[in-house]
């Protein structure tokens, strides 16, 4: 037999997955046993402590009166920018909008000239610091979108920083290419859709980094045509799509998603019914960012109207996680926190904490093309889970602003007790 990485014992709950209703497989009293960086065996802690002695373990974690729940899956964010943008959050307080922010040169377009401007080691480190925060906050997978470049060089740089961090720190990367997040200073949208599609996705497929692409689908940046053309050229490089839809106005972004076959569509404030609709008959997971939505005071998606679409739809994954969300975590969303998204998941979108929870592990996944089991504590596995500070799932948004997370186990390994984080 393999040998036996962990066992964690005790536990007063174990929160397994989704129940596909609507709720939690969670056991009391319970154990997971990890061999091979797998879960091997979750149930109540005699038995499987009786297959599996915690002695025989190469750590094993007593878990009387904590709750353990699958390792948060972060399946939206741009975590690598150089620069700080704290005074435009005092500008939004004083009234200004993001949009406004952005046409004046700032916003995006201000993060990719610090972007351009920073070394590779510095990027490293500033993504490494934050990958250090989510760890400890309980993320042990995340998206991280390019964006912040718009020319081929800065936004090849950005990728190969994004495949770095991957390789030293505990936290699984996911990179996404995001050639067109905004429209360069200067630049006519319609021209620098062509350098996108002619010149850096050539390159990034060259590359070999990147597993998705991304196109901020909105007025006055990429229009819907524009977009597709730009995720059809992905495509055909390998690249699976995603796009920034319906954040500000309905642009067309959701049904573009659906009709590509998307792994997800995100952000989804002004989408209506019939986007959702849309979405679910083609598989593709809404993800909300309702730290975004939090942080510009527009108003939260409506997440019933996704979470009913889908109950009705083919699709079992679907039934099963409908709806990822995610912290979008950005110089404009400066929050690496999934507890808080799902704080917000529970007291502004009308989730109910288990949905809300398995919005953040199995619906995150889902979001990233990762079938399942993974985002879950089935047997099989990854074993990434999460000691919480608390006997229960529900102190994750009940808690709200604290963080419940005390150690994380990244494939079988501790990856961070309350304080420590470790790199390889
Ligand atoms: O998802 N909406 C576009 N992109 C990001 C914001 C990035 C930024 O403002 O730097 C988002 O919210
Ligand atoms: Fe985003």
């Amino acid at each position: 037999m393999t040998d036996l990485d962990l066992v964690v014992h005790d536990a007063a709950e174990v929160v397994v997955g989704p129940d596909g209703t609507g709720g939690l497989d969670r056991r009391e009293d319970a154990a997971v046993a990890v061999a091979g960086g797998r879960v091997v065996a979750v149930g109540p802690t005699d038995a499987v402590t009786g297959e599996y002695p915690p002695a025989n373990a190469r750590q094993a974690i007593d878990a009387s009166g904590e709750s353990v729940i699958p390792g948060f899956v972060d399946s939206h964010t741009h975590a690598l920018f150089a620069g700080d943008r704290s005074d435009e959050f005092e500008a939004k307080l004083r009234g200004k909008t993001y949009q406004e922010i952005l046409a004046e040169g700032g916003g995006i377009l201000r993060t990719v000239r610090a972007t351009r401007e920073a070394d590779d080691e510095t990027l490293l480190e500033n993504l490494l610091g934050h990958l250090d925060t989510m760890l400890a906050c309980g993320t042990t997978t995340v998206e991280v979108k390019s964006g912040y470049g718009l020319e081929v060089e800065t936004e090849l740089r950005m990728l190969d920083v994004i495949a770095r961090a991957d390789a030293v720190h505990p936290v699984d990367v996911v990179p996404t290419f995001m050639g067109a997040h905004a429209v360069p200073e200067g630049r006519d949208a319609e021209d620098y859709v062509e350098e996108v599609i002619s010149e850096q996705l050539p390159a990034v497929a060259d590359q070999g980094v990147a597993e998705f692409c991304d196109v901020f689908c909105e007025e006055g940046v990429f229009d819907a045509a524009q977009a597709r053309r730009v995720l059809e050229a992905g495509q055909d490089v390998g690249l699976t799509p995603k796009v920034h839809a319906e954040e500000f106005t309905r642009q067309g972004g959701a049904q573009l998603a659906a009709d590509l076959g998307a792994a997800s569509a995100d952000h989804l404030l002004r989408a209506t019914a019939a986007d959702a609709e849309a979405l679910a008959e083609a598989g593709v997971t809404p993800v909300f960012l309702p730290g975004t939505a939090f942080s510009l005071g527009e108003g939260y998606a409506d997440a019933r109207t996704f979470v009913d679409a889908v109950g009705e739809g083919p699709d079992d994954d679907g039934v099963e996680a409908p709806v990822a969300l995610a912290t979008d975590f950005n110089p404009n969303c400066y929050s690496q926190s999934m507890g808080f998204a799902v704080a917000l998941g529970c007291i502004e979108m009308g989730l109910t904490p288990a949905e809300s929870l398995v919005a953040a592990t199995r619906g995150g996944a889902r979001a990233l093309d990762r079938p399942s089991p993974v985002g879950t504590l089935r047997e099989g596995a990854p074993a990434d889970a999460l000691v919480l500070d608390a006997p229960s799932h529900v102190h994750v948004p009940y808690n709200f602003g604290v963080n419940a997370v005390g150690t994380v186990v990244k494939s079988g390994d501790v990856a961070a007790e309350p304080g420590v984080s470790l790199r390889a």
